[in-house]
């Protein structure tokens, strides 16, 4: 007898598992399971206890990160699933449906905040979503939300363009504000952007869900600096090497100061470029506009100091040269090669010197070279001295400019590899 119950029981099931339904019988379980519900309660089983929804986050698109503007544009799509127990039946009872689909206006869900929205909250939440949510009989749902997301982002340009940037995106599930919801998140899959950015490489990416219905997802993005170093750090450390040429120019070319102007020029240029590509404000200072402001500064002294060159070159020797300049140039003849010094002296002069030279034993030259020296003392002319600033400039304005970007590279570079591995 009972085993003939039983029998009948899998039969029964079985037929209405089997049994076809159609739209009349959706909806009529429909009706049924909405009669009396409240889309304002929190469909939780049991109150005493925290409700929850689980998250899994699928990244789609990194749109852009504005440096001027500090803002972040993605792309993400979210699966949320929750159990609702009011929308809850037995399959068995109700012609084998297993699943239906409640329209969004209907049914209780969790709404996407952000919390930290740039200017334009509109955009932000644009709203690409499904618009109904999928229920299981035993009352889980599936609900699927894409969204594009404009966060700010707080960006740290001290290395640029070797920088690399942590975004965070802060999202309140809110349901029902008296309830906290743990909200259980994590990705979806391998998650990786399926529409890579050209401009930024994601070497990061955390999500973290929490007891308070906060979700955060964090992003590490690392600049490709290709882009950068070619179109504008390159040239600017060429025109950089450049501006000091000026001191190799003939001393009676009047395009020397032309010259310096316009590599001082070009370089105001490209500060105005870079500045363009910052975010206007100095907290922290980008090092490389220290760097170039270093540059420029260094042009302008090479313009002051041309000038002043070229004033010094045409003063009439008979107008006396003070001991500290002279005491310059000897020290400058002591230094430099003494034949390229000699051009600028007397013919006899130099003719002496060679002969000097090829008598002379090596350890008696040091000794003569001061005496040869002060015996000059008298033939030091404003030439000389013009030719000799030119020498020192040369030699120091080069030094800076190339010591200066060896510096700030290697200290960029120190700075970018620590933050990549914290
Ligand atoms: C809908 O359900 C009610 C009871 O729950 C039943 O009386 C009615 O026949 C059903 N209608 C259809 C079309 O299945
Ligand atoms: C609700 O949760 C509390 C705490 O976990 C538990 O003691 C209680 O039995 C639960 N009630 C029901 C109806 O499940
Ligand atoms: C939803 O119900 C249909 C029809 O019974 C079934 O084919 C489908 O697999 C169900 N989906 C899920 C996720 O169970
Ligand atoms: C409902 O059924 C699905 C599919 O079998 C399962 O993943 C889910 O955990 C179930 N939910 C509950 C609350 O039992
Ligand atoms: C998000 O998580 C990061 C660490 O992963 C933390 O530094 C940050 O403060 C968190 N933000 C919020 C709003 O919880």
């Amino acid at each position: 007898m009972s085993v003939r119950l039983i029998f009948l029981q899998i039969l029964c099931c079985w037929t209405f598992a089997q049994e076809s339904f159609t739209v009349r019988d959706v909806n009529n379980l429909t009706n049924k399971l909405l009669n009396g519900y409240n889309k304002n309660t929190l469909p939780s089983s049991n109150f005493s206890e925290q409700f929850k929804v689980d998250v899994k986050a699928y990244p789609i698109a990194l749109g852009d990160i504005d440096e001027v503007e500090e803002k972040l544009s993605t792309v993400m799509g979210f699966i949320m699933s929750w159990t609702d127990d009011s929308i809850a039946w037995a399959p068995e009872w109700e012609l084998g449906i297993t699943n239906i689909t409640l329209g969004l206006s209907e049914v209780w869900k969790p709404n996407i905040m952000l919390l930290n929205p740039h200017q334009n909250v509109i955009k932000g939440h644009g709203d690409m979503s499904s618009s109904s949510v999928s229920y299981y009989y035993n009352g889980t749902t599936h609900w699927t939300r894409l969204v594009t997301l404009q966060t700010t982002c707080d960006l740290d340009t001290t290395f640029f363009p070797f920088d690399i940037q942590e975004c965070f995106i802060t999202i309140y599930l809110s349901g029902n504000d008296a309830y906290e919801i743990i909200v259980n998140a994590d990705w979806d899959g391998n998650a990786v952007f399926e529409k890579e950015n050209g401009a930024w490489k994601v070497v990061g990416q955390t999500i973290q869900g929490s007891r308070n219905s906060l979700m955060n997802i964090s992003y590490k993005f690392e600049r490709k600096p290709l882009f950068m170093l070619v179109n504008i750090l390159l040239p600017i450390i060429v025109l950089a090497l450049l501006a000091p040429l000026v001191f190799l120019m003939p001393k009676n070319s009047g395009e020397r100061v032309g010259y310096a102007i316009t590599m001082l020029l070009a370089l105001s240029v490209y500060m105005t470029i870079i500045s363009d590509n910052l975010p206007k404000n100095s907290n922290p200072m980008p090092l490389i506009s220290i760097m170039i402001f270093i540059w420029y500064i260094l042009n302008s002294s090479i313009v002051l100091i041309v000038i002043m060159n070229t004033k010094i070159n045409h003063i009439k020797d008979d107008r006396p040269i003070p001991g500290c300049v002279r005491g310059f140039v000897m020290f400058t003849r002591l230094i430099v090669q003494k034949d390229k010094l000699h051009g600028l002296g007397t013919p006899e002069e130099s003719e002496n010197c060679l002969e000097k030279k090829e008598t002379e034993t090596k350890d008696e030259m040091n000794g003569k070279l001061e005496s040869t020296g002060k015996s000059r003392v008298q033939k030091v002319t404003w030439q000389e001295v013009s030719v000799a600033i030119d020498r020192w400039c040369l030699v120091w304005v080069y030094f800076i400019k190339i010591l200066l970007p060896i510096v700030f590279f290697s200290v960029m570079k120190a700075g970018n590899s620590r933050k990549k591995e914290d």
